[in-house]
């Protein structure tokens, strides 16, 4: 089995839950399913990432890309741009890990 080439973190503990990371979470893997990205993109649930306030949090390895207040209207742009076209989504950046 090759490696990954990214790991996608989503929060879907109880305040991110309640902004809607489930939804997020099912939308991300249903976008890499119809990609055929999901070979090569690992999705994960998460518990809470202590960034409560700012969910629903999606956090994207190796980049050490931290988006907040993710919406459901996001889920493509995260697949098609920073996951397919590695171009980092500066509307949704939280933090970026060096
Ligand atoms: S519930 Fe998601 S960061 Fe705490």
């Amino acid at each position: 089995m090759k490696p990954y080439r990214k790991h996608v973190l989503v929060c879907s503990s109880s305040d991110c839950a309640q902004y809607g990371a489930e939804d997020i979470l099912d939308l991300l893997g249903q976008g890499l399913r119809e990609r055929g990205l999901q070979q090569e993109i690992k999705l994960t649930k998460t518990g809470c990432l202590k960034e409560c306030e700012d969910g629903p949090i999606v956090i994207v390895y190796p980049d050490g890309v931290w988006y907040s207040r993710v919406a459901i209207e996001d889920v493509d742009d995260i697949i098609d741009e920073h996951l397919v076209n590695e171009r980092v989504l500066s509307r949704l950046l939280h933090h970026r890990m060096n």
